[in-house]
This record gives structure tokens, C-alpha cells and sequence, in this order.
């Protein structure tokens, strides 16, 4: 499309050029010189390189967090089943090594989601950022337009800069949405893991697990349930409604972006070769020229209405305030909302209790 336009603006300026030596000398008769804004302008690479790098490597975390934890409950099943235990028959010492290398890899995998969780979020809040850092960008472009117009186009240009800060304006508003949704939910997800994952080795560490083939069973049993239940809960429906808020934006982002750089462009051709009434006209009605941009934010922040629900996005706007912001991701001995009060020792049974020699607070 860039390309395109190049050439449609090179040809046209080779016409022009032809047709009015006199008239357009000014720009057209010399070679362009290289700093020359104004023909830089026109050249026209607008949409800033980093805002291509920041969705790619945004894109490129969220697939390694989704890679992470997919398939979940399979893997819990697989790893943490004794089936291997009873199949190497007597061989206890052997088993239990085995086992307890089973359970120290489920806090590893605790950990490791929740780093991939930190830096999705990290990646995702920096692609929005670009975002909006592109489309306003963009807008400042315009500021390279000589001020040598005439009067009625200088007023039409007005109103049609106007537009397009208005839309830049309501373009931020709604990426800052995606971003504290996205960013809650991630950092929430990150630190129930790394919560959990504190006390799975906390309990490894300082508990003295006794580590017969009965109590392995019994513990694998315990945290296979808990780790259902804490992984549905930090990365349920949540989880997916980020990932999926995320997409929307991007594809979004890009598309806008797209279109303000085609305006931009038709916009300085339409300067440069002069002849307004016959390239300009859409600067007539900045608003239609807008409208369709602006149908594409309607439509974003309909999805968002319908995959976040109403009223929750300002609820977790209080939240991040007061609480997700202030937390240290690692270590914090914070209790967490999936997981349940006093974990684990609340919830197990006695003959689990009774698999450790020395049962002390977390
Ligand atoms: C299962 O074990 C593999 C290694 O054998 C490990 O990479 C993976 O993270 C474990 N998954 C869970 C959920 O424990
Ligand atoms: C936007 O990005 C440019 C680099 O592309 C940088 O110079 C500028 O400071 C950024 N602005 C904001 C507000 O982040």
C-alpha cells in the first residue's frame, strides 16, 4: 500500500511537475533535498518500527505463557500419579526420590508460569503503549505541513487536525482500557502462582516430609486437587478473556494505524501537487473522513463490554490501586484470592498431617 502510494505520488509529481514549471519550482523544479521535512514527509514510512516490534514480541510472550500453560490438567495427572511408584515394585528409595522430584517440579512449573505471566505483561502493556505513542506520532506529522497554505485551506486543515486529535484521544482512552484489564488480570494470575508455588517449597523445605510410598500418595493426591482448583481459579475464564482482549486491540491497533498513515499521506499528496478542489476533498468533511475509524473503536469497545462485562473494568481499576501495584511479585507472604486461608494446613486431613514431622505456619 506505502509503495503504491509512493509511486502514484512520484508519477503525479513527474505530471504536475511537467504541466507547472513555473507554479510549483518552489518544490518540484530542484532535486528534493534529503532533510528537507516536507519531503521526508511525503516519502511517507509514518507508522514507527517500534510499534511493529513491540505487537511482535508482545505476540511472541503471549504464545510462550499460552504454550506454558496449556494442557495443564494433563501433565498434572501424568506427573504427579503413582502409578510409576507401584510399578517399580519395592524399590522404595528409589520411588520416593523419583516422587519427590515430581513434587519439587510442580512448584518449578508454578514459577515458570508465573514469569511467563510477568512478561506477557510487560510486553502487552509496552505494545499499548506504542500503540498509543504511533497514533500520536502520527498526529504530530501534521505539524511539518507548511503554514504557507491559503486561508480556506488553513481552516480546513484546522478541522480536520482537530479530528484527528479528537479520535487519537478516544483511541488512548480505550487502549488504556485493554491495558489495566489485561495488565490486573495478568499480574493477579502471577502472583497467585508464584504464591502458591512460595509454599509448595516452603512445605518441601521446612515440613520433613516422611515420604513413604502412602504419604507420596496421599500429598499427590492433596496437591493434585489444590492445583486444579488454585490454576482454575488464577487462570480461568480471566485468563482467556485477557488473552483474548489482547488480540482484539492489536488487530485493532494495526488497522488504525494503517488508516492514519493513509490519511497522513493523502493528505501531504494532496498539499504538495496543490489543485485542491480536485485532491483535497475530503478535507471538506473531516468528520465523514473520520467516520469509519471511529466505527472500528465503537466496535473494539463493544467487544470489550461483552468479553469483560460492564462495571467490572472500573472495580479492578480500584483493586490495581490498592493492592496488585504495591505488591512485590515474589516472596510476599500475601494471602491470595484463589488461594484458600491457611494453606495448606488447614486443608488436609490428619493422616496427611501426620506425613510430616514438623508442621509449622507459612
Ligand atoms: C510435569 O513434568 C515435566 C517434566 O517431567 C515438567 O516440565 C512440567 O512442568 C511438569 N508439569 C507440571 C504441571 O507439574
Ligand atoms: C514515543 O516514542 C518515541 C520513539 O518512537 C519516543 O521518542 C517518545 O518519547 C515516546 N513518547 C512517549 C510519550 O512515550
Amino acid at each position: 500500500m506505502t509503495l503504491h502510494w509512493n509511486y502514484l505520488a512520484l508519477w503525479l509529481l513527474c505530471i504536475v511537475g511537467a504541466l507547472q514549471p513555473i507554479k510549483s519550482s518552489e518544490y518540484i523544479g530542484r532535486p528534493i533535498p534529503r532533510h528537507d521535512k516536507w519531503s521526508q514527509a511525503i516519502k511517507g514510512d509514518y507508522i514507527p518500527m517500534q510499534f511493529y516490534d513491540a505487537m511482535r514480541s508482545a505476540e511472541n510472550s503471549k504464545l510462550d505463557f499460552q504454550n506454558q500453560v496449556r494442557n495443564f490438567r494433563e501433565h498434572l495427572q501424568r506427573n504427579l500419579t503413582m502409578s510409576n511408584v507401584l510399578s517399580l515394585g519395592h524399590e522404595n528409595q528409589l520411588n520416593t526420590q523419583h516422587q519427590r522430584t515430581k513434587l519439587h517440579e510442580l512448584s518449578e512449573f508454578f514459577y515458570a508460569a508465573a514469569d511467563a505471566a510477568r512478561i506477557f505483561a510487560r510486553d502487552s502493556e509496552t505494545s499499548y503503549e506504542f500503540a498509543k505513542n504511533s497514533s500520536y506520532t502520527l498526529l504530530l506529522q501534521l505539524r511539518q505541513i507548511p503554514s504557507t497554505q491559503p486561508i480556506p485551506v488553513k481552516m480546513l486543515l484546522t478541522n480536520y487536525f482537530a479530528e484527528m486529535e479528537f479520535f487519537h484521544i478516544m483511541f488512548s482512552e480505550i487502549i488504556d482500557e485493554a491495558l489495566e484489564y489485561t495488565q490486573n488480570i495478568l499480574l493477579a494470575t502471577q502472583k497467585t502462582f508464584t504464591y502458591y508455588a512460595d509454599v509448595q517449597r516452603f512445605v518441601l523445605q521446612n515440613w520433613n516430609f516422611k515420604g513413604d510410598v502412602g504419604c507420596c500418595q496421599e500429598y499427590m493426591e492433596f496437591l493434585k486437587h489444590y492445583s486444579d482448583q488454585i490454576f482454575k481459579c488464577a487462570a480461568g475464564r480471566g485468563l482467556n478473556v485477557a488473552f483474548d482482549v489482547f488480540a482484539m486491540t492489536e488487530l485493532t491497533s494495526k488497522y488504525v494505524m494503517r488508516q492514519l498513515e493513509f490519511r497522513i499521506q493523502r493528505l501531504f499528496n494532496c498539499l504538495y501537487l496543490g489543485s485542491y478542489e480536485i485532491r483535497c476533498k475530503f478535507l471538506l468533511n473531516a468528520e465523514k473522513d473520520f467516520e469509519m475509524l471511529f466505527t472500528k473503536i465503537e466496535e473494539l469497545e463493544i467487544f470489550y463490554d461483552l468479553r469483560m462485562k460492564n462495571g467490572r473494568v472500573s472495580a479492578l481499576r480500584q483493586r490495581r490501586q490498592n493492592h496488585i501495584e504495591e505488591a512485590a511479585p515474589t516472596g510476599v507472604k500475601a494471602q491470595d484470592n484463589c488461594i484458600p486461608l491457611d494453606f495448606p494446613r488447614s486443608q488436609m486431613h490428619k493422616s496427611l498431617k501426620q506425613c510430616f514431622y514438623s508442621i509449622t505456619e507459612y
